[in-house]
This record gives structure tokens, C-alpha cells and sequence, in this order.
């Protein structure tokens, strides 16, 4: 296939760094895409022999956003982002418009509290969701629950809340309803341990101030980590009662894989 004359093609507008392992970039956004917040397409560059590496990405941009926004790893020794992360701002990326994915409003029914909760760069369909003005219309709270490693690798959801609270469209509908909840597992910081444990004693709950434990008649969740996480998470959430949706059977929690590979 000639990439040069490809119609999926789009041009890198923004990138920025935000530790030596994540980077975020945005890219021009084809007329034509449609999707819904929270969902993901195939992204890439040409390889060597001209043939493209096409990798999943979720989309870290809300549906109504003029451009698409991508929240990354940087794989040492990855076949797309040992490349990907030396992209500028010009540059052309490959964008497949076909967007997918199970972390969408549809695949939930009708609740009170809705539950994000990512490892790493399992926040980037959050990214999206906590920009679409439908989260906020349809949950009285949303808690955003985000574990790392290390503080650093919290920065872009971070910096992506605050944007958000000061956001004039955005912070009016969203008022006192956001529960942001950071912590990290290897590095001291205010909040700390795993998303799972946090959940089962108690914890997060106490910290935020919220009612426990979930109740499948009021929680909603949506999971983005690593199959291992996903896996543990799953069975917490079940443990409490709720049950697992999917675009053509809606119900109390959905997941997707931030990435594949971790060997479980
Ligand atoms: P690969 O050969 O694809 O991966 C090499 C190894 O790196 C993997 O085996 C794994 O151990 C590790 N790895 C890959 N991706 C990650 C990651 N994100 N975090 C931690 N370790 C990783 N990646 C993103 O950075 N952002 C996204 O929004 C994103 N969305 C995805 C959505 C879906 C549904 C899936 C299935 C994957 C998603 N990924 C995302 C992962 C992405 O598809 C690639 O795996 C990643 O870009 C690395 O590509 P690579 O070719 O450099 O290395
Ligand atoms: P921990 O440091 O205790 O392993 P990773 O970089 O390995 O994907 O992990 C990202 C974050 O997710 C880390 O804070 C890690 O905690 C946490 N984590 C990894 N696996 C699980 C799991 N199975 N259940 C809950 N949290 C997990």
C-alpha cells in the first residue's frame, strides 16, 4: 500500500512529553469520523517496507472535540511507539476510522454513581468521558479513580481535571459532582495503593466522603488496565453485586484492555 496516498491519513497538531515513558499528541480529525466518547481506533505509522504498523488506541478526545487527542506509552522497544514518540508537530499519522469499544454510556443501564477506574494509560478513554457533557448529565457523581507507579505518571490526568474544572462549558455541568481520586503504588503521595484494595476496605470511600459500599442499584463502572487489573477488578465489582454490560446487553459495569501483553 502506498501511505502517501492513503485517505486515512491525518497531521499531528500538538504533542507533549510527560514523563520519559508517556506522551499525549493531537491530530486533525477526518470530517467524516464519528464515534462515541470512550471508544477506540486503529492508529499508526508506514513501517520500513512502507506497510503500516497499526496499533489500538483509545480516543482521548470527547465526541464534539474539533481534533482527536491520544494519550501514549512510549515501548522502548515497541514496533509503533519507539517510532511514535519522536512524532512533530506536521507529521502525518495513519487513522483507520472505524471506532469500536464496549466503554461507552449505551453498554451502561441507568444509575446514580459512576465509577472510572484506570491503571497507566487506561485513563485515556476517561480522557474523552470526563469531556462529554452526557457524563454529567446522566450521574449525580463521578468518581475518577487513577493508580500508577510513580506520582509523575499521574501529570496528564491531573492537568486534564483541573482544565476541566476551570473549563466554562465543562465546570458549570459538572459542579460539585467530580470525585477525582490519584494514587500511586511504588512512590510516597497523598493517596496511596491499589484501586482494588482501595475499594474493598473501605477506603476510598472514607477518603471522598461518599456512601459505601457500591450498590449494583446506584454504580455504574467503567475499567481500563491491564488484563490483570481488569481481571481483579471484575471480581470485586461482581463481589458486590454488579454485572458486566456490553453495547447489546447494557448493565452495571464494562471494561476494556488498556493494552495486551502483560502475560496473563
Ligand atoms: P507492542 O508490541 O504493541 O507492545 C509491547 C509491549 O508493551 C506489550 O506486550 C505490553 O507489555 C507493553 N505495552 C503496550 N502498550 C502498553 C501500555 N499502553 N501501557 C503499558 N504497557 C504497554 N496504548 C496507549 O498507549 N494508549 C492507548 O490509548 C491505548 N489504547 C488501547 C486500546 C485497546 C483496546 C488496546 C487493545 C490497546 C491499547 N493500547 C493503548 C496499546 C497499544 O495498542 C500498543 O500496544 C502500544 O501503543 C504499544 O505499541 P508498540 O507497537 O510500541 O508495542
Ligand atoms: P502495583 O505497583 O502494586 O503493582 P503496571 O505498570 O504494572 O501496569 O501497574 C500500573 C498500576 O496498576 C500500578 O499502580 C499497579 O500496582 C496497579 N496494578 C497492577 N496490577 C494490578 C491488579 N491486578 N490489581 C490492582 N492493581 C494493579
Amino acid at each position: 500500500m502506498n501511505v502517501a496516498l492513503s485517505p486515512d491519513l491525518q497531521t499531528v497538531t500538538q504533542v507533549t512529553h510527560w514523563t520519559d515513558r508517556l506522551f499525549s499528541f493531537r491530530v486533525t480529525r477526518p470530517k467524516s469520523l464519528r464515534f462515541r466518547s470512550g471508544e477506540f481506533v486503529m492508529i499508526g505509522l508506514a513501517g520500513d517496507n512502507g506497510k503500516p504498523i497499526l496499533r489500538a488506541y483509545s480516543i482521548a478526545s470527547p465526541a464534539w472535540d474539533e481534533e482527536l487527542e491520544f494519550y501514549s506509552i512510549k515501548v522502548p522497544d515497541g514496533p509503533l511507539t519507539s517510532r511514535l514518540q519522536h512524532i512533530e508537530v506536521g507529521q502525518p499519522i495513519i487513522l483507520r476510522p472505524k471506532p469500536v469499544g464496549t466503554l461507552v454510556h449505551d453498554a451502561l443501564k441507568p444509575g446514580k454513581r459512576l465509577w472510572f477506574l484506570a491503571t497507566g494509560t487506561g485513563f485515556a478513554p476517561f480522557a474523552s468521558l470526563l469531556r462529554e457533557p452526557e457524563t454529567w448529565e446522566k450521574y449525580e457523581t463521578v468518581v475518577m479513580m487513577h493508580t500508577c507507579r510513580e506520582v509523575g505518571e499521574l501529570d496528564y490526568g491531573r492537568r486534564l481535571v483541573e482544565d476541566l474544572r476551570d473549563d466554562l462549558l465543562i465546570g458549570e455541568l459538572i459542579g460539585d459532582k467530580l470525585h477525582y481520586y490519584p494514587t500511586t503504588t511504588r512512590e510516597e503521595s497523598p493517596f496511596m495503593g491499589r484501586i482494588t484494595d482501595n475499594l474493598t476496605s473501605g477506603k476510598v470511600f472514607a477518603d471522598l466522603g461518599l456512601e459505601g459500599p457500591l450498590d449494583p442499584a446506584l454504580d455504574r463502572a467503567m475499567v481500563c488496565g491491564s488484563l490483570a487489573f481488569n481481571k481483579d477488578v471484575a471480581a470485586v465489582l461482581e463481589s458486590f453485586g454488579l454485572q458486566e454490560g456490553s453495547n447489546s446487553a447494557p448493565a452495571d459495569y464494562v471494561i476494556e484492555k488498556a493494552f495486551v501483553g502483560d502475560g496473563v
